[in-house]
């Protein structure tokens, strides 16, 4: 804490070595070491049984540390006392489970699957500043989120038709949270989740326009939930609309584990990638979340309500009404420099404005022919209506504090400008986008509640050794790391960015890692990669205490490609004794998902 803003001194580190996505191992700068601060199957109550990897069971799970870990923060409430927040967004049965269980105890496997998901709030502790955190077993803020918590809905779509069902007749308590991916923390210490991938827990008819836009089909689904519970079948008379009731993002307060989570109609139903919030000027809280989706929208929440310092109480409901906006941005070049090739523009860069696009503001609905509730149900439907830009994907969107200026990591999209499908534009330049890119939005007057905006792109991605159009605002190619496929962000106490990957094995070959990227001055646009993660691994978080020279990452599904009998990654058991060992178990023989701290 107290550097300015570009001042990258006060956390140094030298670049590592991009490693080759054929080698599975964690590799940290020079001068720096890792530990594993909790793994899937890892207990976190008195009562959770040792993981037995052999024969799982829901029963267990759910007293377990979840599986694929991704939104992660670290809340220090005091020099040696912390409260960890993850996620966990998916899981990999094909690695986590014997292929004879796989075959012939599929319900059983549904059921522990089902159990990996959710949420997980975890109290640390150490013994000094210095020394790594590890989980309290059976601290009093524990919790697991699992498919059965109760939920209440906030906002204007709660209790609306659209969300009741046979079990909900009210339409106001939606039970449990599937495919939650990035997230953010807000400034009153609550956790945002967002509910991404949801479409894929759900069988439907698979006819209606708001079925196929949602990604919905009549298909069995990959975990075959619908086999087992009803509700994850929305033919099922009664769970019509079950899958109305996923899709928003999440609020959780991590220091009361008896409070009820809940889903914020106003920031809409869409595939969330997460959400996070900064206070505007004239003390309204502002949300900025991405669809993660090829050709889906960014959109930003601007409450009713302004944020009265000290008062929480009064802070938890500033999400639950306010407006709703989608972004629609212009490039400012020509449109013949814009080929698709991702080559820059004459005029250096690429680059324009933007506007936010009303979807419901002041409580009423912007969008002909659409009620607000169907607004925030459909939401997705609303934005095609008014005109949004088509992304490449806009996963973690983030301010940086320091500045206010937005980040948005584009992953990649791979079907820009094929067949059909809408060509490049400035704003995601490159067809078959394969590497992506990072929007840097400047809103106008520096008013988060402004509704028009400037806008560059800080990176377009790559290795600059198999492509000439990388670019890094302008920072010589031969002094940055490759990088590829951002997914999550995070910002230093100095306002650097830092970038944490997800595909760079399949585009530039190597295993995803963490970077960080200077922002301001001279060496804006310096990518220096901190870390790189196991084989088939993703990089999730990220968590950056640079006042303590502290980075956490959570390794998200090591070794997914691998089966249980023949795993390609031994991450982290076989090379770090873990911290619950004797509770946790010792190396099980598989790749464990598992938050790390550097
Ligand atoms: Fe779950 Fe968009 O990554
Ligand atoms: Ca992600
Ligand atoms: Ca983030
Ligand atoms: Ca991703």
């Amino acid at each position: 804490a107290g550097t300015a803003v570009g001042e990258t001194g006060a956390f140094g580190f030298t670049s590592i070595d991009p490693v080759p996505y054929t080698v599975d191992s964690f590799v940290v700068p020079e001068g720096f070491d890792w530990t594993p601060i909790i793994r899937w199957g890892d207990p976190l109550f008195g009562d959770s049984p040792a993981f037995d990897v052999q024969n799982q069971t829901p029963e267990a799970q759910a007293r377990q540390f979840g599986y694929n870990v991704d939104y992660t923060d670290i809340i220090r409430t005091s020099a040696t006392t912390a409260i960890l927040f993850v996620n966990h967004e998916y899981t990999n049965e094909n690695i986590m489970v014997p292929a004879a269980q796989l075959e012939g105890d599929l319900d059983r496997v549904r059921r522990v699957g089902m159990k990996a998901h959710g949420l997980s709030v975890v109290e640390l502790e150490r013994a000094s500043e210095t020394a790594p955190w590890t989980p309290v077993v059976g601290a009093p803020l524990n919790r697991r989120f699992l498919d059965d918590t109760v939920y209440a809905f906030t906002g204007p779509a709660a209790g609306s038709p659209l969300l009741r069902t046979v079990d909900d007749a009210a339409g106001t308590s939606p039970r449990g949270t599937f495919g939650n991916c990035s997230g953010g923390t807000t400034p009153w210490g609550t956790i945002l989740s967002g509910e991404e991938n949801f479409n894929g827990y759900f069988r439907s008819a698979g006819v209606s326009e708001t079925d196929q836009r949602y990604g919905l089909g009549d298909a069995e689904t990959a975990r075959g939930w619908e086999n087992v519970d009803p509700r994850f079948d929305a033919r099922t008379p009664g769970y019509e609309n079950e899958v109305n009731r996923f899709g928003w993002i999440v609020e959780i307060d991590p220091t009361d584990p008896a409070s009820t989570p809940r889903k914020h109609t106003s920031l809409g139903r869409l595939k969330h990638e997460g959400a996070n919030v900064i206070v505007a000027a004239n003390g309204k809280v502002v949300a900025y979340t991405g669809d993660d989706e090829r050709f889906d929208y960014l959109y930003k929440f601007v409450s009713r309500d302004a944020f009265v310092e000290g008062d929480r109480a009064h802070n938890m409901t500033l999400l639950e009404n306010g407006d709703l906006y989608v972004a629609r941005f212009t490039g400012d070049s020509p449109a013949a420099e814009i080929d698709g090739s991702g080559a820059l523009p004459s005029d250096g860069g690429f680059g324009g404005t933007g506007e936010w696009l009303p979807l419901v503001v002041g409580g009423a609905s912007a969008v002909d022919s659409m009620s607000v509730e169907e607004v925030l149900v459909y939401t997705r439907l609303a934005a095609d209506a008014v005109g949004a830009t088509k992304m490449d994907r806009p996963e973690d969107v983030q301010p940086n504090l320091l500045t206010g200026k937005v980040y948005v990591a584009c992953t990649n999209n791979s079907d820009r400008g094929t067949e059909g499908k809408d060509v490049a534009d400035e704003t995601n330049p490159r067809t078959e986008n394969r590497d992506g890119h990072i929007v840097e939005i400047t809103e106008d007057a520096g008013d988060q509640t402004s509704t028009t905006f400037t806008w560059t792109l800080l990176l377009v991605a790559g290795d600059p050794a198999q492509n000439t159009t990388a670019y890094f605002s302008g920072f010589p190619v031969d002094q940055v790391s490759p990088i590829s496929c951002p997914d999550n962000l995070a910002f230093d106490t100095a306002g650097n960015l830092w970038i944490s990957t997800d595909g760079a094995p399949s585009s530039i070959g190597y295993n995803d890692g963490l970077f960080r990227v200077t922002l301001e001055g001279p060496e804006r646009g310096r990518v220096e990669q901190f870390l790189s993660v196991p084989a088939e691994a993703e990089t999730c978080g990220p968590v950056v205490h640079d006042d303590e020279w502290h980075v956490f990452v959570s390794v998200q599904h090591p070794g997914e490609d691998g089966t249980f009998e023949a795993p390609t990654s031994v991450f982290p058991d076989a090379w770090k004794a873990a911290p619950l060992a004797g509770v946790g178990g010792g190396y099980t023989g598989i790749p464990r998902p598992t938050v790390v701290q550097v």
